[in-house]
């Protein structure tokens, strides 16, 4: 007898090419992205820049290589970007806006990566002069991978724009998860674009295409961000066949995030029925459930119990333990986990 399928968890990035993809995959026309002539490129290209209202867009092979590119093209050599202690620019890309963009970082702390318009302007110090540096970019994280899926308050952002273009610095959105974001506070996609001067969006998250992310800017930004592209090593020739999978989920998968949602706050409450210090499911708005356990010895009591009913979930913490709800994550999936996972959080909970 075979046991429960796997519901996997510990991550939107896991999802695998639904057949509608593949079937878009096996008929894109392709050709040499490095001379300009995939065709699919180019039409991912501009349709990401029409949704964001941007100039330009430029596809890219992975989230960090279009933050990279973003960050590097707003902040000169040696100054900085401010962002949350929790940003994945700075917890997770390892040291690259410092090595590839030579730029410097500045933190604040968060409340689950919520923007405060007023603590990330309150430090930036455009023009410093020849003692301190000098800040030329904020960057912010939305939805917020960390903080557990977090979105942020639409007033905050337009706070904060309307704060940075008074103090001449620029804006940069980690929008990795921004159709997440979109889709919880329905705030059409362009009224985003607008807030941001570049825009990092990935197609390989809950979209689930199998590679992609595309930088939004101005024309001028983004010819320059392909140069750099290719610098880098990312001109990927014949890479229309993962536009075609972008565009496709561009055109199927954005309303469906819904039921992501939906199916975390299933598990969120789930969990809390337990104990509410572990999660509150008021703060769960998208597919991201980052439970808080009492000590490592119970987040990882936890996780192995998961494991042991064919479900897994992924440390982010010592005592933080994450679950991503995503395309292969279906209701069934879903009902089978909020169903087992008080029993093993109780259990858990005794270990600690
Ligand atoms: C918020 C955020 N930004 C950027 C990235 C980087 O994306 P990639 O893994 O494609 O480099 C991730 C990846 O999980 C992410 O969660």
């Amino acid at each position: 007898m075979t046991g429960p399928s796997v519901v996997d968890l510990r991550s939107d990035t896991l999802s695998r090419p639904t057949p509608g993809m593949r079937e878009a995959i096996a008929a894109a026309e392709v050709g040499d992205d490095v001379y300009g002539e995939d065709p699919e490129i180019n039409a991912l290209e501009a349709e990401v820049a029409a949704l964001l209202g941007h100039e330009a867009a430029l596809f890219c092979p992975t989230g960090s290589m279009s933050n990279v590119l973003g960050v590097r093209s707003l902040v000169p050599v040696g100054q900085e970007v401010l962002c949350d202690s929790m940003a994945h620019i700075v917890r997770a890309e390892l040291g690259s806006h410092a090595v590839v963009g030579q730029v410097t970082t500045r933190t604040w702390q968060s409340d689950s990566g919520r923007l405060d318009a007023d603590v990330a302007l309150g430090m930036a110090v455009p023009d410093a002069g020849a003692y301190f540096v000098s800040t030329a970019a904020i960057a912010v994280e939305d939805t917020h991978n960390f903080g557990g899926g977090t979105v942020q308050s639409v007033d905050e952002l337009r706070r904060l724009r309307a704060g940075a273009d008074a103090l001449g610095v620029k804006v940069h959105f980690d929008g990795a998860r921004l159709w997440n974001a979109h889709v919880a506070t329905g705030l059409p996609l362009a009224e985003y674009g607008a807030l941001a001067d570049t825009i990092s969006v990935c197609l390989s998250k809950g979209l689930g295409a199998p590679v992609g992310s595309v930088l939004v800017s101005s024309a001028e930004r983004i010819a320059e961000a392909r140069v750099w592209r290719k610098r880098l090593g990312g001109g990927m020739r014949q890479a229309g066949i993962l536009a075609a999978a972008g565009r496709y989920a561009l055109k199927h998968h954005i309303a469906r995030l819904a039921d992501d949602h939906a199916r975390a706050q299933q598990l969120a409450v789930a969990l809390a029925g337990v104990d509410g210090s572990i999660i509150e499911p008021d703060r769960v708005r998208t597919n991201i459930v980052a439970s808080t356990w009492p000590t490592a010895t119970a987040a990882q009591a936890f996780i192995a119990g998961c494991a042991a009913e064919n479900i897994r979930v992924g440390a982010v913490g010592s005592r933080v333990v994450r679950l991503v709800t995503h395309l292969d994550v279906d209701q069934a999936g879903a009902d089978r986990a909020a169903e087992a996972l008080p029993a093993i959080a109780k259990q858990a909970l005794v270990a600690s």
